[in-house]
């Protein structure tokens, strides 16, 4: 028989990003956390014990509970693919962090598993759920740029070492600016644009160790081994642009932006990395910006995973897809290749379109 009610979800991976799930997903109606999970059975029961969530423990204590539907799988970028397939040996639907996996083969492996068990897969970045870009796309679908044709976006920052206390991964293999920053960004263009056709990129590495900056760890060096300054140009299969920096070397941390030309005017989407924000529309003729405010739900991570939860009810597709996810992993697969070769690369993968969020979508009702 079909379960009804609010869909069970265990965590697997009680890090740093695992606080801001549990804060959304431990107040939304329709989902009910059951366990949270991790490698180091200690930081598990830590963290569930400050969001009063009686189950804690090992992996298995997340794949072996009867009443979970959907694992959330935080774990770092190496081991997203290796958990995420475990949970979907155990038949449970999977939402993974990002990136969706660190190379083709593991990633398209996942999708054929999933597809052949009958379960879903999501993936990171939610945000193109959330009231900013959603609101974005609501004025881009209504015509207000015409066709969009061409894209500027810029994330550059010092780098994650000052703030984050464990901050190795970052730079290894399945991160990097690149890895870690641009599913944002492509996604949000790849909603405006549909899927990327091929990419040419160049990238290239400041210093080849960083120090992490705070936390028990503080004053540890550790090595570099990914390009930490990327700049890569896409053309999407409608023949639409996009020019991008991704880059971990700038002292100046500017990021966020997000501008789309189209035929009849230019808007300024809110950074891709948040729920929220003010949009820009400066429409052709006209000099200046006009202001746009978001509307629509905000309320940050989480949110894919409750769409997921109330379309496996409903049994219609979820937004944030597995295969969405593999097209822009895809992509930046592709966009590293071009660094080492001086190619463009052909994207061969392609992504779903999603439907939009409806402005009143409310996160935080009783629905099921
Ligand atoms: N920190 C952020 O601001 C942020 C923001 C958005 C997305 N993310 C993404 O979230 C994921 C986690 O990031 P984080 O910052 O929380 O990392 P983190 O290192 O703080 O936490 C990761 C946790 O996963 C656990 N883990 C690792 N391998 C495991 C395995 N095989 N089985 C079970 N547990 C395992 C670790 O013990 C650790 O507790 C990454 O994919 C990252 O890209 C992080």
């Amino acid at each position: 028989m079909a379960k009804t009610g609010p869909v069970g979800v265990a965590f697997i991976g009680a890090g740093n990003i695992s606080k801001q799930y549990l804060d959304n997903l431990t107040t939304f109606p329709d989902v009910k956390v059951l366990v949270v999970a991790d490698l180091f059975e200690e930081a598990a029961a830590a963290r569930a014990a400050e969001y009063g969530i009686e189950v804690s423990g090992g992996v298995d204590a997340a794949l072996n509970h009867p009443d979970v539907e959907i694992i959330v799988n935080l774990t770092i970028p190496a081991a997203h693919v290796e958990v995420a397939t475990a949970a979907v040996r155990a038949g449970k639907h999977v939402w993974t962090e990002k990136p969706f996996s660190l190379d083709r083969d593991s990633g398209l492996g996942l999708l054929k598993e999933a597809q052949a068990a009958g379960v879903r897969l999501g993936c990171a970045p939610d945000t193109f759920l959330g009231a900013g870009l959603q609101t974005a796309r609501r004025l881009i679908d209504a015509g207000e740029i015409g066709t969009p044709l061409t894209a500027l976006t810029m994330f550059q920052s010092p780098g994650p070492e000052s703030w984050h206390p464990n901050p190795a991964f970052l730079f290894q293999q399945g991160a990097g600016p690149l890895f870690d920053m641009a599913p944002y960004y492509l996604t949000a263009l790849v909603q405006a644009f549909g899927p990327i056709a091929k990419v040419a990129a160049v990238g290239s590495t400041a210093f080849p160790t960083r120090t992490v900056g705070s936390g028990p760890k503080e004053g540890e060096v550790f090595d570099v081994e990914v390009p930490t300054h990327v700049s890569a140009i896409a053309q999407f299969e409608s023949g639409a642009s996009s020019h991008s920096v991704y880059s971990f070397e700038s002292p100046k941390a500017r990021m966020g932006f997000v501008e789309i030309t189209g035929t009849e005017g230019t808007i300024s989407l809110p950074d891709p990395n948040n729920f929220d924000g003010e949009i820009k529309l400066c429409k052709r003729g006209e000099e200046d910006w006009t202001a746009i405010a978001a509307e629509g739900p905000a309320d940050g991570r989480g949110l894919g995973v409750l769409d997921m939860a109330r379309a496996i009810r409903a049994g219609v597709p979820h937004r944030a897809t597995g295969e969405l996810a593999y097209h822009v992993l895809d992509a930046m697969v592709s966009i590293t290749e071009s660094v080492d070769s001086g190619e463009f690369v052909t994207v061969a993968s392609t992504a779903p379109a999603s439907e939009p969020v409806p402005v009143d979508w409310n996160p935080t009702a009783a629905t099921l």
